[in-house]
C-alpha cells in the first residue's frame, strides 16, 4: 500500500513516522520547502521527544519531497495533516484542506482513499468528498474517511504508536477494511468503527470536554484562593473518585496551545450556526480567557505600576515537551509586560527562539539564574521539569526582590515558606514572607 501524508507538522510527521516503524512506505509531502530540506537532512522541523530517533531508524520507509507530482503519483491512501486554524469569527479556516483538495483532483493517478486526520468541523468530509469527486468528474473513484487524531503535543509519538483508541469514520466496507488494514499492528489500541460525521464529533466533542474539566477546575482554584481551601489538596481527593479522575485537574493560568482554544470556539460557532447553543462550551472559553491574565491581576499586590521594573519570565511554552507557542499564556501576558513598560528577560529550555520571532526586542537567557538575577517580579508560565528542580532558595539570594507568581504550581507551598519570599501560586494561600 502507497501511503501520502499530506502537512508535516505535529499530526503529519507524527503519523508518517509512526505508520512507517509499523511496517508502512509513507511519502511525506509539505508546501513549505524548508521543512522538506530538513527531514532530509534527518532533522525534524518540530520538537518531539523520540521523533528524530524514529525517523532515523525507518529513513528506508520514509520519502519526504516538496515536488507534488512526485508526491501524489501512485497512491492507495491520503492522509491529509494540514491545520484548521481558527478564523476571526471563531469557526475553523478550512482553505489548507481545500489546497490539498485542489492537489489530489489535479495530480492523482488512480483511485484512492482520502483520510482525513485535521481537525474538521462535523459534515466537512462530506462536503470535501463531493468537491474531489465533483471535479474529478468520474476520472478515479475517491472515497473519504474521517480518523480524527488525539494526540497530545510533548508525547505526540508514544500517544500514536500507542493511541488508547483509533477512529475510523467510513462510509463503506471499502474504506473501513483498508484502514483497519493500515493499523493492524497497533494493538495497544481499540478501534472504534462509524459514520464519518460521528467520527468528526468524538474529535470535537473530547477536547471540548477536557477544555471544559480545565476551566472548571480553574474556576475551583479561584474560589479556593477565595475561601482559604487548597486546590492541589481538592483535585486529589475529587481525582480519586474514578468517575472523575485526576487527568486534566490540575489548576493553572489556562489551556493553550493549536487544538483547545479554537476547537472550543469552532464547535461553539458551529452549534451556533444550526441553532443551538453550547453554553458550557461557551463558558469554558470566557474563563481560559480571563485565567491566562490571573497572574498579571495578583503582580497589581505588589507593583502599582510595570514601568521600569525588572521581570523575569520563566517558561514560554504552552506547556513542557514542546517549543509550540500557539495560544500560549506567556504571549499575551509579555505583551502587556511589554506594553506597561517593564524590562523583561525570559527562558525557556525550547521555545524561546521560537518566542523570538514574536519578541525579537526582549531578552533571552542560557540559565534561569541569569534570568531572575536582580529581578523585582518573576512569572512562571510553564511548568518545566528544570524550573520545578530548581533551588527555591536561589529566587531569594539572586533576585531584588523575591516576588514569585507561579501560574503552574510548581512548588509545595511548605518548601517554599522556609525562604525569604513572596510566592502566589494558582488555588493555594499566598506566601509573604517578606516585606511588600
Ligand atoms: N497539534 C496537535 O496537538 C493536534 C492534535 C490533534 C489534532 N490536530 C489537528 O491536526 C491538524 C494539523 O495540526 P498540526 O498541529 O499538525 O498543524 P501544523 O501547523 O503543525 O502542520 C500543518 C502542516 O501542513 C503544511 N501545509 C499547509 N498547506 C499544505 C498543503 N496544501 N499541502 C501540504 N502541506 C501543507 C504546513 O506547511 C505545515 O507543515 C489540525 O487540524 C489540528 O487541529 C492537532
Amino acid at each position: 500500500m502507497k501511503i501520502l501524508v499530506s502537512g508535516t507538522g505535529y499530526v503529519g510527521l507524527v503519523t508518517a513516522v509512526c505508520l512507517a516503524e509499523k511496517g508502512h512506505n509513507v511519502v511525506c509531502y509539505d508546501v513549505v520547502k524548508e521543512k522538506i530540506d530538513m527531514l532530509n537532512q534527518g532533522k525534524s522541523p518540530i520538537y518531539e521527544a523520540g521523533l528524530e530517533e524514529l525517523m532515523q531508524k525507518n529513513k528506508e520507509r520514509i520519502i519526504y519531497t516538496y515536488n507534488k507530482k512526485e508526491a501524489y503519483k501512485d497512491l492507495d491512501v491520503i492522509f491529509i495533516g494540514v491545520g484548521t486554524p481558527e478564523r476571526v469569527d471563531g469557526s475553523a479556516n478550512l482553505d489548507y484542506i481545500y489546497a490539498v483538495a485542489d492537489d489530489i483532483v489535479e495530480n492523482i493517478n488512480k483511485d484512492c482513499l482520502v483520510v482525513m486526520k485535521s481537525t474538521v468541523p462535523i459534515g466537512t468530509n462530506y462536503k470535501v468528498e463531493k468537491y474531489i469527486q465533483d471535479r474529478l468528474k468520474g476520472k478515479h473513484r475517491i472515497e473519504i474517511a474521517s480518523n480524527p487524531e488525539f494526540l497530545a503535543q510533548g508525547t505526540a509519538v508514544i500517544d500514536t504508536l500507542e493511541a488508547q483508541r483509533i477512529i475510523i469514520g467510513t462510509h463503506s466496507k471499502w474504506a473501513e477494511k483498508i484502514l483497519k488494514e493500515i493499523y493492524k499492528d497497533f494493538e495497544k489500541s481499540v478501534i472504534v468503527s462509524t459514520d464519518i460525521n460521528s467520527a468528526e464529533m468524538i474529535k470535537y466533542a473530547s477536547n471540548d470536554f477536557l477544555a471544559l474539566k480545565i476551566s472548571y477546575i480553574n474556576e475551583i482554584a479561584n474560589l479556593c484562593e477565595a475561601l482559604g481551601a487548597n486546590i492541589e489538596d481538592v483535585t486529589l481527593g475529587m481525582g480519586l473518585d474514578k468517575r472523575i479522575g485526576n487527568k486534566f485537574l490540575n489548576a493553572g493560568i489556562g489551556y493553550g496551545g493549536s487544538c483547545f482554544p479554537k476547537d472550543t470556539k469552532a464547535l461553539h460557532w458551529l452549534a451556533k450556526i444550526n441553532e443551538c447553543e453550547l453554553k458550557t462550551v461557551k463558558a469554558a472559553i470566557d474563563v481560559n480567557q480571563n485565567q491566562k491574565i490571573r497572574l498579571i491581576e495578583k503582580s497589581k499586590k505588589y507593583y502599582e505600576h510595570l514601568k521600569g521594573i525588572n521581570v523575569a519570565v520563566l517558561g514560554l511554552a504552552f506547556k513542557p515537551g514542546t517549543d509550540d507557542l500557539r495560544e500560549a499564556p506567556s504571549i499575551i501576558n509579555v505583551e502587556y509586560l511589554e506594553n506597561n513598560g517593564a524590562n523583561i528577560k525570559a527562558w525557556d529550555p525550547i521555545a524561546q527562539k521560537n518566542f523570538s520571532k514574536i519578541f525579537p526586542q526582549i531578552n533571552y537567557c542560557d540559565t534561569i539564574d541569569d534570568t531572575i538575577k536582580d529581578a523585582d517580579i518573576c512569572f512562571i508560565f510553564t511548568e518545566w521539569e528544570q524550573i520545578k528542580k530548581y533551588d527555591i532558595s536561589k529566587y531569594e539570594k539572586l533576585m531584588r526582590k523575591a516576588v514569585i507568581l507561579d501560574g503552574r504550581n510548581c512548588y509545595k507551598l511548605d518548601d517554599v515558606k522556609q525562604y525569604n519570599i513572596i510566592y502566589e501560586s494558582i488555588g493555594r494561600k499566598s506566601i509573604e514572607n517578606i516585606k511588600k
